[in-house]
């Protein structure tokens, strides 16, 4: 039986970090590489010596989903690790996007992840790990990226919340938690905005973002934050009433903000 890790937005940013770090993992035979950009996962699998297997997959959609699901089923695997880090936002007001640009952040940011779970969880023993990403935005409402912070608030519930249903099986769900990282994804979010923030405070780079998740994933925790200002900040919204925290993001993006 293979043991396999997969790892969702493998692509670029922080998922690929997440490569990085389990191409060290000296008991995986086999990593899957998930992305939509079918080129940029066989260049990376072409330099690996056949450890890393492109899986190109469009996860918004639920066809993706079940053929990922079949090819799952269809292999003596055991899954390892879990990692889901596909995911992307859009800034902006609610009337800026068109429903089907707010419905796909849905069906990738939630839907993808929940199916990703549950397609692999019949896979994994005592010891498998699920890191799921969702965000500082998980923490409170944020006004002008509302369907993103909102899918990242569903992610990190949910990730607790299986967490401890997954308890007895001897499987531990991480929801990871970043802050503004130096990836694709501001550039991504920005692409035909009409508001958007200019200023990011504390950006940091994904590689330490991974390695901690990693880290305490092993160690069975169900939240990681990496840094101080995502500390203070993850911590702080739990004391302070969000309507303030809020007021505070609207006044930081105010002088930023693009029309
Ligand atoms: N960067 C930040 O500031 C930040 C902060 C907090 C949380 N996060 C979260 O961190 C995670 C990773 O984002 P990142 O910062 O690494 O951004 P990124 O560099 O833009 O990476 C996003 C990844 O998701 C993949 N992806 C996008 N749409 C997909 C789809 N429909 N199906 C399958 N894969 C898809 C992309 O590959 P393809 O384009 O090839 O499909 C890419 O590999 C996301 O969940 C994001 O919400 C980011």
């Amino acid at each position: 039986m293979k043991q396999i890790a997969v790892v969702t937005g493998a692509s670029s940013g922080l998922g690929r970090e997440f490569v990085k770090l389990l191409c060290r993992e000296p008991d995986l035979d086999e990593i899957w590489l998930i992305a939509r950009s079918k080129g940029k996962l066989e260049a990376m699998a072409s330099r690996s010596g056949g450890r890393l297997k492109p899986v190109p997959l469009d996860l918004s959609e639920q066809k993706s989903m079940d053929a990922f699901a079949e090819m799952l089923n269809a292999q003596d695997v055991r899954v390892r690790y879990l990692v889901n880090s596909a995911g992307y936002g859009k800034f902006g007001a609610y009337s800026d996007l068109s429903a089907e640009q707010s419905r796909n952040m849905i069906d990738l940011n939630i839907s993808g992840t929940v199916g990703m779970c549950l397609a692999c969880i019949p896979h994994m023993k005592k010891g498998g790990r699920i890191l799921n990403i969702a965000s500082l935005a998980s923490v409170t409402p944020l006004p002008y990226l509302n369907v993103y912070a909102a899918t990242k608030a569903f992610v990190r519930s949910y990730s607790r919340a299986l967490n401890l249903e997954l308890r007895e099986k001897g499987i531990c769900v991480t929801a990871v938690c970043p802050g503004w990282m130096d990836t694709g994804f501001i550039a991504n979010a920005q692409t035909g905005a009409k508001h958007s923030p200019t200023v990011f405070a504390a950006m940091t780079k994904p590689d330490g973002v991974a390695a901690k998740a990693l880290r305490d994933a092993k160690a069975g925790k169900d939240l990681s934050v990496y840094g101080f200002f995502p500390k203070l900040t993850y911590f702080g919204a739990k004391l302070l009433p969000q309507k303030l925290i809020m007021q505070s993001w609207l006044q930081m993006q105010a002088g930023s903000r693009r029309r």
